[in-house]
């Protein structure tokens, strides 16, 4: 089977399609066959040699990236009970993803419910679980506070949201004119393109930031908070800058690092199914593609979520 890996940290062209062997099975794992894997900023960042990504693995390369993943099983060990032969199934990985199979523990991954189609599922659990995380568990969102969310139309900022509208909050999006009317029909309140000062300026302020930008972008925001309000700046490399700018302001400021939660994520999928969560997939690469992917990931513009397909 062939998976990406990278053998050094460097540029997208770092990313190669090598020759694996599957894994022999365990009595509690199950085999995997990749449909489509999540490409996030963190891949690309870990790719780098940046973050505490690149910290956990820079002494174990070559690393295939790969967070997240949607497949249907092949194979189960001798142990599992929940699953059979051509379930699918989606869900939170160390790595690894980007490969044509997966071997992983039966209780790592969570079945694809009727109603939501492969890559809505491909897309969901890393974005997903960081924005119900970053809005609920670090941001305390309440209904009827305000909530400003920058990087609206990206991978996390998309779902947060709707998440966001779903918990009775009203919902201030950033993102530039190509995307006001995605922001628009996702239910944000109101959209606003983050360049335009004067329409910042005019903006009424907010109990709670959630920064999906991070660096410069989110310290400049910060003065848009309540005084006594609340700031959840997602990037890690930037979250001590942010956090230090918004304590002199009297703001409670956090970074966060997402955390894998299967219930949650069994919450955010049963929401897909029934229609009150979309996952916007808005480009689709074959996995022999992973640089242009990659490319695509960092150019800080991508609406919604790209995938690969195995
Ligand atoms: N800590 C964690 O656990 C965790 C988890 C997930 C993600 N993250 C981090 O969170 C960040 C967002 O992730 P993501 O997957 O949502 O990224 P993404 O999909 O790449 O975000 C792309 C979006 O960013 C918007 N954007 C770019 N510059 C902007 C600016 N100056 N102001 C407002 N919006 C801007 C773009 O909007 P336009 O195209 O409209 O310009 C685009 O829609 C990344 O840094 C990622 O690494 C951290």
């Amino acid at each position: 089977m062939k998976q990406l890996v990278i053998k050094a940290f460097g540029d997208a062209s770092q990313l190669v399609l090598a020759e694996a062997s599957s894994p022999a099975l365990a009595a509690d794992q199950i085999r995997v066959q990749m449909h489509y894997a999540g490409v996030n900023p963190v891949d690309a960042k870990t790719r780098a040699g940046l973050g505490w990504g690149a910290q956990a693995i820079k002494d174990k390369l070559p690393w295939s990236p790969g967070f997240e993943v949607m497949g249907t099983v092949l194979e189960v060990g001798a142990d599992v009970g929940d699953y059979a032969p051509s379930d699918r199934v989606f869900g939170l990985l160390p790595g690894g993803g980007y490969s044509e199979q997966l071997v992983v523990s039966a209780d790592a991954l969570l079945p694809v419910p009727a109603g939501v189609t492969d890559k809505m599922a491909a897309g969901l659990s890393l974005a997903g679980t960081t924005a119900w995380q970053g809005l609920t568990e670090h941001g305390g969102l309440k209904a009827g506070e305000r909530v400003l969310i920058s990087a609206a139309a990206g991978g996390v900022g998309h779902l947060a949201v709707q998440l966001a509208k779903g918990l009775g909050a009203t919902v201030v999006a950033l993102g530039s004119p190509g995307n006001h009317d995605f922001l628009h029909d996702l239910g944000a309140d109101e959209v606003i393109d983050y360049r335009d000062e004067a329409a910042l300026t005019a903006m009424a302020p907010v109990d709670l930031f959630f920064d999906l930008v991070g660096g410069t972008s989110g310290c400049s925001l910060l003065s848009h908070v309540k005084s006594g309000g609340r700031v959840v700046t997602v990037p890690t490399i930037t979250a001590d800058e942010v956090i230090a700018a918004a304590q002199p302001l009297g703001l409670t400021a956090t970074g966060m690092l997402k955390h894998q939660d299967n219930q949650q994520l069994a919450l955010l999928v049963k929401a897909v199914a029934e229609r009150r969560l979309r996952v916007e997939v808005s480009h689709v690469y074959p996995l022999a593609e992973g640089a242009a992917a990659h490319r695509q990931i960092e150019t800080g513009h991508t609406r919604g979520k790209i995938l690969l397909q195995g």
